[in-house]
């Protein structure tokens, strides 16, 4: 990681905002406690994305939260192009002292991979945007690509890397596909989902799920109880009718990663 930080903190001398992007389903876990660091003495705004996803009451709650910190919120579909009037006159809060100036605010996006930093820049970029990639012959970076008559965006993210020593914040990153799902144990992702949909989001859950099961014996776990009833509804069984748990499991992260189960989010700022 210490090329990518290096090339980063290169890349961040240049610019005077940082962009960073959070998962608004896990907005503390989606963050590298590093940026504070590594942004210091710069213009700050944060951008909730995927705010689709998440569930609204915690989405407003956690711009509260940044707000108090002195840090300009914005939640974000970025997957959508309308936003970025949005963007702009939250870079004017974000940099009063610095927009009265002769050149543009240059800024760059940072994030954890997945949290939608490409989808982002694209969809405020729109067709004005630099074509770099990977083709023969481009340069890669330092490439700005203007938004606005007083912003410029840096075309190449930051790329951040997840903090997981905490397993909470691990387990929240799995949930929503921050972190490679080879390195993952799909079933305890899916068993995880389960009990926590049952704890917080209890309607949701039992809406596609169907009720939690009353285990008849007290030995029994009724998450697992659950889970056997969901892979015979979908028909995840292996031979002899036994419940397939990889493959419900897998399809139980997918409906949670797509919205399916509904507007889920995975931690509120009371917790923080
Ligand atoms: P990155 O550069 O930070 O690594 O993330 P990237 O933009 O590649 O986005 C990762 C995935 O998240 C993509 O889905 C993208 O479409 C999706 N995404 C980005 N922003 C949003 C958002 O606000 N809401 C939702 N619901 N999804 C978002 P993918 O399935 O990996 O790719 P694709 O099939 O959509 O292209």
């Amino acid at each position: 990681m210490t090329k990518a930080r290096r090339a980063m903190q290169e890349d961040l001398k240049l610019v005077d905002l940082v962009m960073e992007l959070t998962d608004a389903r896990a907005p503390l876990a989606g963050r590298n406690p590093d940026i504070d660091k590594l942004a210091a003495g710069k213009a700050r705004m944060i951008f909730l994305n995927k705010a689709d996803l998440a569930d609204d009451q915690a989405t407003l709650a956690w711009m509260d939260y940044f707000r108090k910190k002195g840090i300009t919120p914005i939640r974000l579909d970025a997957r959508k192009t309308n936003f970025k009037k949005a963007v702009v006159d939250g870079v004017k809060i974000a940099c009063q002292e610095k927009i009265e100036r002769d050149r543009p605010i240059r800024a760059m996006v940072v994030g954890i991979p997945n949290v939608g930093k490409s989808t982002f820049i694209n969809s405020l970029a729109g067709k004005t945007a630099a074509k770099t990639g990977n083709k023969p012959g481009v340069t890669r970076g330092n490439q700005w690509i203007k938004i606005d008559k007083q912003l410029e965006l840096l075309d190449t993210p930051g790329i951040l890397w997840p903090k997981f020593d905490d397993e909470a914040i691990g387990m929240k990153l799995a949930c929503v596909g921050s972190i490679s799902d080879e390195v993952l144990n799909m079933q305890e992702i899916a068993y995880h989902l389960l009990s926590y949909g049952k704890a917080n989001y209890n309607q949701l859950f039992e809406a596609r799920y169907g009720a939690v099961p009353q285990p008849d014996d007290e030995r029994d776990n009724e998450i697992v109880l659950w889970m056997e009833n969901i892979a015979r509804q979908r028909g995840c069984l292996k031979r002899g009718a036994e419940t397939d748990f990889d493959k419900v499991s897998a399809q139980i992260t997918d409906d949670f990663r797509s919205g399916r189960i509904g507007k889920v989010s995975l931690e509120v700022p009371e917790q923080a």
